[in-house]
């Protein structure tokens, strides 16, 4: 495994930290989706025997279930091992005392008695100012002064002004940003990534695979375009190539859903050239070609995280815009409108949506759920 130093912090965090809002999932006897919690658990202790000792979860994730099953991996020693991340999400807290409550609740599900990174989750700058009034940074203050933080971060998706003046309110000693070579200059991009640096503040990294689009259903001209470059790698390699690429991204978190991209992220990650200023300018242009094709076929820019789920109506709302995205591609379309068939015989389609908003309220991606959904069905049927 690759190391880097984490800033001025004095510490080395291995390059691939594993996110843990994508765990391999079951039905339990009710019929719902939850982790699988054995599997999950040996990854997670997979990951930390094979050098990973950057963990990330959050008290929302896996409709609140992500921190128990990382709480229940880090028994046996292995929290002494590694660092965690876990975010506290202020959209859920409309008192001071309540962000004190969700603290104690996150240490007390992940069985530990101190949190190394607490992020204030998903930040746009309304959510900031929001989280400032409630005293979300006198909240920081006495966490870190109890000792049950030990560094104040938070994670973003919003504007690169937005960025910039969050960063720039308190001392944070991380930040986590959306990035990879579709979103370049999405939100924070690389110019959030070198603002942040510049600064001495360590950036993490999330959604480096955009979600998985940059590792699965890959377009056959894209494909094309990795067949023909030498030396050969796989779409996963090159997405994650492009960043650690970067001198100054720190840590590259990936959500991995099974113990195969585990293993195969644990193997990019250990190959002698992880490393920053690796890239050819041949391989940057590559990279610049895969990302005109992959734009030129984005219908709505769903990285599958979510959020908006579950929907009040039963929607599946990332799945619909996968569906509405496969209708570029004459090989995908008649699939997405033979599935989008199926969810209306069902009954969850996307002409249910009673537009309630609660899903755009918390879109990392700002997306215009309510109206994209409209699209997407009118484009599907
Ligand atoms: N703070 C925030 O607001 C926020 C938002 C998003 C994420 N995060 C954090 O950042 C972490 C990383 O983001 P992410 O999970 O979106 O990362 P990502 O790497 O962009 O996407 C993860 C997905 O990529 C696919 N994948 C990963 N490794 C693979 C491999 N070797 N081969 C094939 N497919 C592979 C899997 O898709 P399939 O499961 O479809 O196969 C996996 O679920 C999250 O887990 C979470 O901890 C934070």
């Amino acid at each position: 495994m690759q190391y880097r130093p984490f800033g001025k912090l004095g510490f080395d965090v291995s390059t691939f930290g594993m996110g843990c809002m994508r765990l391999p999932t079951t039905t339990d006897a009710e019929g719902n989706t939850v982790i699988d919690e054995k599997e999950a658990i040996a990854m997670i202790r997979h990951a930390a025997d094979s050098g990973v000792n950057y963990f990330d979860t959050a008290y929302v994730y896996h409709n609140q279930t992500s921190e128990i099953v990382v709480g229940k991996a880090m028994q046996d020693g292995y929290r002494e091992k590694v660092r965690i991340a876990d975010k506290l999400p202020l959209w859920l807290c409309d008192t001071y005392a309540d962000m004190e409550r969700k603290l104690d609740e996150m240490l007390e599900r992940l069985q530990t008695d101190h949190i190394d990174f607490l992020l204030l989750h998903s930040l746009d700058r309304k959510r900031f100012d929001y989280g400032k009034e409630l005293g979300a940074l006198k909240f920081l203050d006495k966490a870190l002064e109890q000792g049950k933080i030990l560094h104040p971060a938070f994670s973003m998706h919003d504007n690169i002004e937005s960025f910039k003046y969050i960063l720039d309110s308190y001392p944070f000693e991380m930040c986590q940003i959306q990035l990879n070579f579709l979103d370049d200059k999405l939100q924070a991009g690389v110019e959030g990534l070198k603002y942040a640096a510049d600064k001495g503040v360590p950036v993490v990294i999330m959604e480096p695979l955009k979600g998985g689009k940059l590792a699965n259903n890959i377009p056959k001209d894209v494909q094309a375009l990795w067949d023909g470059a030498s030396p050969k790698r796989t779409p996963v390699e090159w997405a994650f190539r492009w960043l650690y690429n970067f001198p100054e991204v720190t840590t590259i978190l990936s959500g991995v859903s099974s113990m195969e991209q585990l293993q195969d992220n644990l193997r990019i990650f250990s190959a002698p050239d992880a490393k920053p200023g690796v890239m050819t300018a041949d391989e940057q242009a590559l990279i610049a070609k895969a990302k005109e094709i992959y734009m030129a076929r984005t219908k709505v820019g769903c990285t599958g995280c979510a959020y908006c789920m579950p929907c009040p109506q039963g929607i599946h709302i990332p799945d619909t815009f996968t569906m509405y995205n496969d209708l570029v591609d004459p090989e995908t379309s008649e699939k997405a409108k033979a599935k989008y068939a199926n969810a209306i015989k069902e009954g969850v389609d996307a002409s249910i949506c009673a537009q309630c908003g609660a899903c755009e309220a918390v879109c990392p991606q700002a997306i215009s759920i309510i109206d994209v959904l409209k699209e997407a069905d009118a484009a599907l049927r």
